[in-house]
């Protein structure tokens, strides 16, 4: 059994988790090799277009689906499951995807969530290294539907409630005990003018910087177009310094 490194990013809203997980995607899909699965677990689902993949059903879907159909279901209802969550996922020639979809309306779900905990387990054992772009929430942390995550790195711009979101992380992971092993923060879109008072308030909350990645014209420009992210030239200085974290963090 290979031992899954699982690296989750999180943060506020448009820090550049997506454009950081498809850099991430782009760098370990130059290892042959190698299996490795992207999960989009930000309800907003923007991954898929940053690495130019097209999705049609999601977990959120399968969830549902299962919810309505348990008591007609004859069988293993573990297995019906399983299949429909792997019928979900989107098979790429370097990488595979899931999408995690819309989170579910009020209501428990605790029958299908369980289900889901021991399938994700089951999906997630089979790659060597799993990227996870996560909302701002940690949804599927605190119900352990993704759990053992190697790092988190939260990703915050030049403003104080960037930073402010990851000392709430911190926190949450260590109140909820969510098992995760490391927590880091990566600086992204900052100019060289104020980096050094991120530092500083990354120093003050105890949370080490593991990167600083700088505003980067080529992602810009490719957003514009209307390009997928995971095209950023290898000489891009946004890739460049996403290739450090990566290999920082062990992937
Ligand atoms: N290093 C960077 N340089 C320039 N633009 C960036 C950089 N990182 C992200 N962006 C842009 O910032 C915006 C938000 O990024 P995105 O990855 O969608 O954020 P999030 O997933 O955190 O909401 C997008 O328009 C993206 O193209
Ligand atoms: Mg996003």
């Amino acid at each position: 059994m290979t031992m899954t490194k699982i690296i989750a990013i999180s943060g506020k809203g448009g820090t550049g988790k997506t454009a950081l997980v498809a850099m991430f995607i782009k760098y370990l899909s130059i290892v042959d090799g190698r299996d490795i699965l992207a999960v989009d677990a930000d309800p907003d689902t923007n991954l898929p277009a940053a690495l130019g993949m097209k999705v049609g059903k999601t977990i959120g879907d399968m969830k549902e689906y299962m919810e309505e159909k348990k008591a007609e279901i004859t069988g293993d209802k573990m297995l019906h499951f399983e299949a429909k969550v792997l019928e979900s996922l989107v098979e790429g020639d370097k990488y595979d995807l899931l999408v995690m979809g819309r989170s579910e309306g009020p209501g428990c779900y605790c029958y299908v969530n369980n289900l889901l905990r021991s399938t994700m387990s089951n999906i997630v054992e089979n790659y060597n290294t799993v990227v996870i772009d996560t909302g701002a929430g940690l949804e599927h942390f605190s119900r352990q539907i993704i759990k053992d995550v190697d790092a988190v790195l939260v990703v915050t711009d030049q403003s104080k409630n960037g930073l402010m979101t990851a000392k709430r992380i911190k926190e949450i992971t260590d109140e909820l005990k969510l098992g995760v092993k490391e927590i880091y923060i990566v600086a992204n879109k900052v100019s060289k003018e104020n980096i050094e008072i991120m530092r500083r308030y990354a120093s003050d909350i105890k949370i080490e910087m593991i990167g600083e990645i700088p505003f980067d014209d080529n992602i810009a420009r490719i957003d514009l177009s209307g390009g997928k992210i995971l095209d950023v030239p290898d000489s891009s200085p946004a890739y460049i310094e996403a290739k450090k974290i990566a290999k920082k963090v062990g992937i």
